[in-house]
């Protein structure tokens, strides 16, 4: 009896400690209070010693991925155990504001700036009964990582802007091209030749799923899908991350990328990417490139093995880097559920490569030794 008490035991407690020690991709996952994280289209910014997690906060059934509270925020310094540190951008109940309750507030990131002391988020903003039709970023900044953050402004980027190696003979439109019939050859060789960026030279360029990231010189890029979400955007930002400088490229034009992210090992930028189809999961894709600024080399679907070509159910949101000798990544990405946004799950795994190539196998359980000790 003893025996098998403590048989009993050991195995209940070897569960639990391990549960509480790895990451389980797509299941349920719970805070130190116990509850479901809500952090969804989430990043995570790393300050001092802390990891932030910052999400959409979601809600139930048919409103739920409209932004009724705002973005949350959650504290862990082993990336395994987060504390709610509650909502950190709150939307506004005053009708006029553009983050009022109801508006859309996606993929929120942050980073810490340096010269001003600042965190700075950015976030795709769509406006309030409006779908997606507004295609905004705006930035927020708080003194604290967690929070209050208060909104600076929204953009449509880049407006009277070309991009940096945009041709002069693109920068007219063309006879009849308003008229092309979508998807055929001659609209997609337009789409490239940059009709869309034509279109919207001055209003400012669309932005939807997008992504921060800060180089190691300081630098900060606003990576987004713009053009209707067929072409990505890389964009400067000034020093103190509040605004755009005019420095930006379009990257895998036509290609229908979103859901970007960027990361950078060993001096190569890499970025993994999804196609586009709403909530529903489709192959990620993979780029790298020697310079920000291109030329960005696709290198086709990152994941290998079983449902690779639907992103293990999921679609991505960050790569997080674990800073050390070799640095290591961390590939983050949603499983969403439409039907009832706050019960969408989060999907981690371990990026591996091989040649210069990134790739994502499925785990069904996996901790950060699999990486340190490569
Ligand atoms: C996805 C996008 C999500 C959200 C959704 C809305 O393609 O990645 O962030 O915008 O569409 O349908």
């Amino acid at each position: 009896m003893k025996l098998m008490l403590s048989i009993v035991f050991s195995l209940l407690y070897s569960s639990v400690f391990s549960q509480s020690n790895s990451f389980i991709p797509g299941k349920k996952w719970e805070d130190i209070d116990g509850v479901a994280i809500n952090a969804h289209g989430g990043g995570i910014t790393f300050v001092n010693g802390v990891y932030y997690w910052y999400g959409e906060h979601k809600t139930s059934g048919r409103r739920g991925n409209t932004s009724l509270e705002g973005v949350s925020c959650y504290s862990s310094k082993d990336l395994y155990h987060w504390k709610n540190e509650g909502i950190v951008l709150q939307v506004e109940n005053d009708s006029s504001s553009e983050i009022t309750k109801g508006c859309i507030i996606e993929r929120p990131k942050v980073a810490f700036n340096q010269k001003t002391n600042k965190y700075v988020m950015w976030f795709h903003l769509e406006l309030k009964g409006q779908g997606y039709d507004a295609a905004k970023v705006a930035v927020a900044v708080s003194d604290s990582p967690i929070g209050p953050f208060k909104l600076v402004q929204s953009f449509r980027p880049n407006k009277g802007v070309w991009p940096m190696d945009f041709e002069d003979k693109n920068k007219k439109s063309f006879v009849g091209e308003n008229n092309l019939r979508s998807w055929t050859d001659e609209w997609l060789l337009a789409i490239k030749n940059g009709m869309l960026v034509r279109r919207d030279f001055h209003k400012g360029q669309m932005a939807r799923d997008m992504t921060l990231y800060v180089d190691d010189d300081s630098k900060a890029y606003l990576v987004f899908a713009s053009e209707e979400n067929l072409t990505l955007h890389i964009s400067e930002l000034t020093d103190d991350y509040l605004n755009f400088t005019e420095r930006w490229i379009r990257v895998a034009a036509a290609g229908h990328n979103e859901a970007p992210t960027v990361f950078k090992k060993e001096g190569i930028y890499y970025m993994i990417t999804s196609g586009c189809t709403g909530w529903d999961p489709n192959a990620a894709r993979s780029f790298k490139s020697k310079s920000i600024w291109g030329p960005w080399e696709s290198l086709g679907n990152p994941c290998l093995g079983k449902d690779a070509e639907l992103t293990f159910h999921s679609q991505s949101t960050y790569v997080l880097t674990l800073k050390g000798n070799k640095d290591q990544f961390v590939f983050m990405a949603d499983r969403w559920n439409p039907k009832n946004p706050i019960e969408g799950t989060y999907v981690w795994l371990p990026i591996q490569f091989e040649n210069e190539k990134p790739i994502l196998k499925w785990f069904d359980k996996w901790n950060l030794d699999f990486l340190l000790n490569k």
